[in-house]
């Protein structure tokens, strides 16, 4: 008999979450004696925002994580075998195999396997997606991002010089900002510490911005949107400066901006284009082996810290992407 440890939300989530709000019960998984079933074992769990605003109380933590079989009666998933798993925040997991993405075979030896929860896997995407399919960035176009030393931002920076843009990012310590520059953005700053954000804003793009990519919202979207250039594009992509609020924040509204601009904005989830993910992941792991795509984690040790890896990351603590080491 396997017995599994899993997170779950106690109370819903009043304001920044609390230690309160979470407990870890255990419970004990059947043996997966059916034709197909199998159990998986979490070795890695990515922490990532959006949990903080798509949970039901009483239910398991949601979220996703690189995961080995350890018993299998299913042929496409063998023992030792890894996949990545939408299982929510559990050591073990009895699947059917449905949902199950099995690691590409032809990952490399030398790559950890967690970069399939951060730059080779779904926050790599999101920053694919938003850059290419929403955004149409084009070659020398200047492109904007917040929240740029995170996860989803040090990519979509990347990616952006990769194609050949001008790419200025924020972010929220002085450490991060010098990680910026070591990714090769043009311009990097600190939003906490620059006094005026639309002066420094003006400040890294006289000119404006092409494009926008969006992780955010709040005030920063308010001051950002009149340094758009007209036809300027905006990726909505988070929004995570009011996902802790317990009142929703209102105006200034973006109307007249939009209207006398002529903007486009568009939000996505990156799951929208999820018949592309092989491809697409493929090209995340080959500009990883050439050395475009520079990568960095924020590591938690041990299952047991979930709720402070979140809580941490909700703060501000990660460079590069947070995830917990079960
Ligand atoms: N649409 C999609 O399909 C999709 C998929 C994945 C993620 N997302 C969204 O993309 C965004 C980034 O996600 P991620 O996983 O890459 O997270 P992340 O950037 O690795 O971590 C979150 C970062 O957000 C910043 N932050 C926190 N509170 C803030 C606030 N009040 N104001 C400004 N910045 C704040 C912090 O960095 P600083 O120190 O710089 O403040 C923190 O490190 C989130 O909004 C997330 O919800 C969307």
């Amino acid at each position: 008999m396997v017995q599994a440890k899993v997170w779950i939300l106690t109370k819903h989530f009043e304001g920044f979450p609390k230690d309160s709000d979470f407990e870890l019960k255990v419970e004990e998984l059947p043996e997966p004696k059916h034709g197909g079933n199998l159990t998986l074992r979490s070795t890695v769990c990515l922490i990532r925002p959006f949990s903080r605003v798509r949970m039901k109380e009483g239910d398991a933590m949601i979220g996703t994580q690189v995961a080995k079989v350890i018993q299998s009666n299913n042929p496409a998933f063998p023992v030792g075998s890894h996949v990545v798993g939408r299982c929510g925040w559990r050591t073990h997991t009895v699947s059917d195999g449905t949902d199950l993405i099995p690691i590409m075979p032809e990952w490399p030896q030398d790559i950890s396997l967690s970069l399939a929860l951060g730059t080779v896997g779904m926050p790599g995407l999101t920053a694919l997606y938003g850059i290419e399919e929403v955004l149409g960035l084009q070659k020398g176009e200047t492109l904007l991002v917040n929240a740029a030393a995170g996860a989803v931002g040090s990519v979509v920076g990347q990616i952006a010089k990769i194609k050949g843009c001008k790419v200025v990012g924020s972010a929220g310590t002085d450490a991060k900002v010098a990680y910026l520059k070591e990714l090769g953005f043009d311009v990097a700053f600190n939003y906490k510490t620059v006094g005026s954000l639309e002066e420094a804003l003006k400040k890294a793009s006289p000119e404006g911005y092409d494009c926008f990519f969006e992780n955010v919202g709040g005030y920063f979207s308010t001051v950002a949107l009149p340094q758009m250039k007209n036809f300027g594009r905006i990726a909505v992509c988070g929004s995570i400066s009011v996902y802790n609020d317990s009142t929703p924040q209102t105006g200034p509204y973006p109307h007249l901006t939009m209207i006398f601009k002529q903007l486009k904005m568009e939000g996505f989830m990156q799951s929208r284009w999820e018949h592309k993910h092989p491809e697409s992941l493929k090209r995340l792991m080959g500009w990883l082996k050439e050395g475009k795509l520079k990568k960095r984690e924020h590591v938690t040790k041990g299952f047991e810290n979930m709720p402070a890896a979140f809580m941490g990351m909700l703060q501000g603590d990660n460079i590069g992407k947070a995830i917990v080491a079960v």
